[in-house]
């Protein structure tokens, strides 16, 4: 990859999922505007996410990734920010617990607005308009005028990013992730939920040890990190002159950073090697991870991982695998197998939402919680089989007890999807679910210790 990397190459190359701006110089305005706006996050911040991805890719600690498939300027609210950022809290305890190493907890958060769609139109009674792309381009409302691409609303993007990070800043450092209530809150949901009882031991236990540690003088008063957490943020690097306008040199380390987030990904539609896409992430420094679905091929996997971690480096990449439960066997162990052989070192993460989303009888677009949870499991068997470390999992998620996936310990079923389904594109884990589903996953990472250790006695 000879070419020069500029933060406008990408420009040169052919591209998907753009959106048409009818107003060429509104557009070159914003991105101007945006070009003079503050970093969101900072380069010595992706550097730390790295890191602790680079644990991640060596088998020492895992990856915790969720929130919303697309934030909307509707639901711009500090309570929905505070519930999506206590339950990830709440499921990375769990995991904690589970898996027995750190986990690193991202956010799909502070900038995830722009959506890759099947189609660039939609036909409803004969009108057909552009796709809705996405807060940040245009508005769901089925009229022309809410459907032409806005570049204003890149802005109000932004702003809204910037005060989400605010208070997940706040939030993170203030006490509020303080290890004991988290805890608190995760002994609420075993009291009150009907499928709580069933996590009751492995709550129990997280009592025993937090007052271990206290008797040890581990305390929130005493301890940083039982107090507060590192929490970093990551969307899709879709919208291109956004991700461009915020791309920055880093004073310290003389390297290009988007700063518009910790952790970028490239969505499964858009990882053509010889794209746009991949042409502006090579070329910033941020941790990124790419979409694998069932479509990737092991040897493109790797022109990938060549254009965009030359060096090698622990913690740049992360594949964000989603294949759908009923494709991981065929397809992953592939994957892992020529990467593998290859001896290139990346962090391995499983989204078992993007594969597994269906129509439902009565029209909705859903997930059932089954396929999703049997995702995760073939993901892990395949990991366990070809001896290398499942790294972390990717969730659609909602602080919201809202209802888009059916199924769950709570048994939402079809009917009943109507109730509470306020998702801008696809259907997220309610809060429960996503909760119930890290008891479930950590369950599992404790049998897989327990029985690594058995293998190693017996071999021993
Ligand atoms: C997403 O993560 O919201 C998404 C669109 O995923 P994918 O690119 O894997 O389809
Ligand atoms: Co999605």
């Amino acid at each position: 990859m000879g070419r020069n990397w500029t933060p406008q190459s990408w420009r040169n190359l052919p591209i998907r999922q753009v959106p048409e701006y009818p107003d060429r110089s509104a557009l070159a305005a914003v991105e101007a505007t945006l070009r003079t706006y503050p970093p969101l996050v900072f380069a010595g911040e992706a550097r730390q996410l790295r890191s602790m991805l680079g644990a991640v890719a060596q088998g020492k600690a895992f990856l915790l990734q969720g929130g919303d498939c697309a934030e909307s300027f509707a639901e711009f609210r500090a309570d929905n920010i505070r519930d999506t950022f206590r339950v990830l809290l709440q499921m990375a305890v769990v995991l904690t617990y589970g898996a027995a190493c750190p986990v690193v907890k991202v956010g799909r958060m502070a900038g995830q607005f722009a959506k890759p769609r099947s189609s660039d139109t939609e036909t409803v009674g004969g009108v057909t308009l552009p796709s809705y792309r996405g807060d940040n381009i245009n508005a769901m409302d089925f009229t022309a005028d809410a459907r032409t691409p806005d570049p204003q609303r890149m802005l109000q993007a932004y702003t809204q990013s910037a005060a989400t990070l605010n208070l997940l800043r706040a939030f993170a450092q203030g006490g509020y992730a303080d290890l004991h209530q988290v805890h608190r809150w995760n002994h609420g949901f075993v009291e009150r939920s009907p499928q709580g009882e069933r996590y009751r031991e492995l709550a129990d236990r997280l009592t025993e040890t937090l007052e271990f540690m206290a008797a040890c003088g581990l305390t929130s008063e005493t301890t940083p990190q039982i107090r507060e957490t590192p929490f970093f943020t990551s969307h899709e690097a879709l919208l291109l002159p956004f991700e461009e306008a915020l791309t920055r040199i880093d004073s310290t380390s003389g390297d290009w950073y988007d700063v518009s987030a910790h952790m970028l990904w490239i969505g499964d539609r858009t990882r053509q090697p010889d794209g746009a896409h991949v042409e502006f992430l090579r070329g910033v420094m941020n941790p990124l991870g790419i979409k694998c679905g069932p479509s990737l091929d092991p040897d493109e996997l790797i022109r990938l991982i060549d254009i965009l971690n030359p060096g090698n480096e622990p913690g740049r990449l992360t594949l964000i695998c989603r294949m759908g439960a009923e494709n991981v066997e065929a397809k992953l162990p592939r994957l892992i197998r020529t990467v593998e052989r290859e001896g290139r070192v990346v962090v391995w993460s499983c989204d078992p939402m993007h594969g597994n989303t269906i129509k439902s009888s009565n029209g909705f677009k859903t997930r059932p919680f089954d396929a999703i949870l049997s995702e995760v499991r073939s993901f892990f068997a395949v990991h366990r089989a070809e001896g290398t470390h499942p790294g972390g999992v990717h969730f659609e998620m909602t602080g919201q007890e809202v209802t888009e996936c059916i199924g769950g310990a709570q048994a939402i079923t079809e009917a009943r999807l109507a109730d509470r389904y306020h998702t801008h594109c696809d259907p997220r884990l309610n809060a429960s679910q996503a909760l119930e589903l890290a008891f479930l996953i950590a369950e599992q990472l404790k049998r897989e210790r327990a029985d690594l250790k058995k293998e190693a006695v017996a071999s021993a």
